[in-house]
């Protein structure tokens, strides 16, 4: 690492300059600087920021293989806990299953992401990482040179330059290396027009699987994250804010859509955090733009029907360490050549069945025939769903796997 002021510029450089430090970007930031691999973490937020932000919390039994791969895996074998089964609930009866046991015999490990993050971060500053907090960067430029620079707001404010060898993009969805990229590349955009309020709540569990409930007024989920945690979604108005609806409505709505007189009440609580979700999809193709590499949300979004976002992101992260250490210790740059193919094949296998949960949980909105003739294909295919042990076993690994 070299520092050197140019004009009012504060110039720096690394190898290897990663965007964010989110699963994708502390995943591939471990990996690269076991490998003796010169690189640095810029990162818009503060630390607290980033060790106390809740998102996701399933990782797929592949995620848990790559974390102890690269000994990332304690914190999870310590206080994750295994998870196998999902519950469906309909008007016409409800049924379990133990996806544990089917497919290929996987199961989830259900570990809030923050602290996924938390330990990723904790691992990489131990080992001498390093990382800029607050260090918003703006653009990555002259990707196509083997010397691209990001510009950076850094923590005091002033601006700052970063040149590297390569950079990897794992700022996310809205991240400077979305916005730098050449107009040649492809973003596929899919809106699912469904619109969820996800919900955390103080309160335990209430059932001890995955519960998706399709009721007349809507979807509703519920996902365990700790013993007093839970998260719950439920299927809402597009466009409506989410504070509009109070706390008694929502636990109305959730028991109401639960089919709690059936299968007894869920536990209430305070809820903690709210957000509206608009279920959408996209995917940028290539992942390589010269010296710039997406990973993570930066490279593609799947919709959160189906868990897949943090396991990608951890995969895709893996991938590209691998190929850049070919690159740096062996100037072999075939993974590299391949990185983009590679993670595009596992991301349309995960948008593919995202939106196929879309199409199982969610009712068409219209009352017109072609409404009815896809509630009708819902309904069938809710049905083999329950009956079908080659649709479980298709279902099973397409859920747990990447
Ligand atoms: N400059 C620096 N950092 C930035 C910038 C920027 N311009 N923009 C965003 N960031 C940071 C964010 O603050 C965040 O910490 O990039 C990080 C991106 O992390 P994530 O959003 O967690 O993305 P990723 O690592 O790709 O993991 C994605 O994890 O949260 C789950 O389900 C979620 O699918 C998602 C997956």
């Amino acid at each position: 690492m070299t520092e050197r002021q140019t004009n009012r510029t504060a110039e720096t450089s690394a190898d290897v300059v990663i965007l964010g430090a989110g699963p994708a970007g502390l995943t591939l930031g471990n990996l690269l600087h076991a490998a003796g691999i010169d690189c640095v973490v810029l990162e818009r937020a503060d630390r607290a920021h980033v060790r106390t932000r809740a998102r996701a919390g399933f990782l797929a039994a592949n995620t848990v293989r790559i974390l102890e791969r690269h000994g990332l895996a304690d914190g999870l074998h310590r206080r994750g806990h295994p998870h196998g089964t999902c519950e469906f609930r309909t008007g016409n009866g409800s049924f379990r299953l133990d996806y544990g046991t089917l497919g290929r015999g996987e199961r989830h490990t259900v570990y809030p992401q923050q602290d996924l993050v938390t330990d990723l971060l904790t691992h990489y500053l131990d080992a001498g990482g390093r990382i800029r907090f607050e260090t918003e960067a703006r653009s990555v430029r002259e990707v196509t040179g083997p010397r691209p620079t990001v510009d950076v707001r850094e923590a005091d404010g002033r601006p700052g330059r970063w040149r590297a060898r390569y950079v990897a993009g794992c700022d996310g969805r809205h991240g400077a290396a979305r916005r730098s990229l050449p107009a040649s590349a492809l973003r596929h955009h899919r809106d699912h027009g469904v619109t969820w309020l996800g919900l955390l709540a103080e309160a335990p569990p209430s059932l001890d699987a995955v519960g998706y409930a399709m009721h007349p007024d809507g979807f509703a989920g519920h996902m365990a994250r700790t013993a007093d945690i839970t998260r719950y979604y439920l299927q809402y108005e597009p466009g409506v804010p989410g504070d509009a609806w109070s706390e008694e409505r929502i636990w109305a709505a959730l028991d109401r859509r639960m089919y709690t007189a059936e299968h007894g009440p869920l536990h209430h609580g305070r809820i903690v955090q709210r957000s509206v979700i608009n279920l959408e999809s996209d995917v940028v193709e290539p992942l390589r733009h010269g010296s710039l590499l997406l990973a993570g949300d930066a490279a593609s979004l799947p919709a959160p029907a189906a868990a897949k976002g943090a396991n990608l992101a951890v995969l895709e992260a893996e991938l590209l360490a691998e190929a850049l250490i070919d690159e740096f210790s062996r100037s072999d740059s075939r993974a590299l050549d391949r990185y983009s193919r590679r993670c595009l094949d596992h991301i349309w296998r995960a948008q593919e069945f995202a939106h196929w949960m879309i199409q199982l949980l969610h009712a068409p909105a219209g009352a017109d025939a072609e409404s009815f003739f896809h509630e009708a294909m819902r309904r069938s295919r809710v049905e083999s769903l329950r009956t079908s042990r080659t649709h479980q076993d298709w279902f099973a690994e397409n859920y747990v796997g990447i």
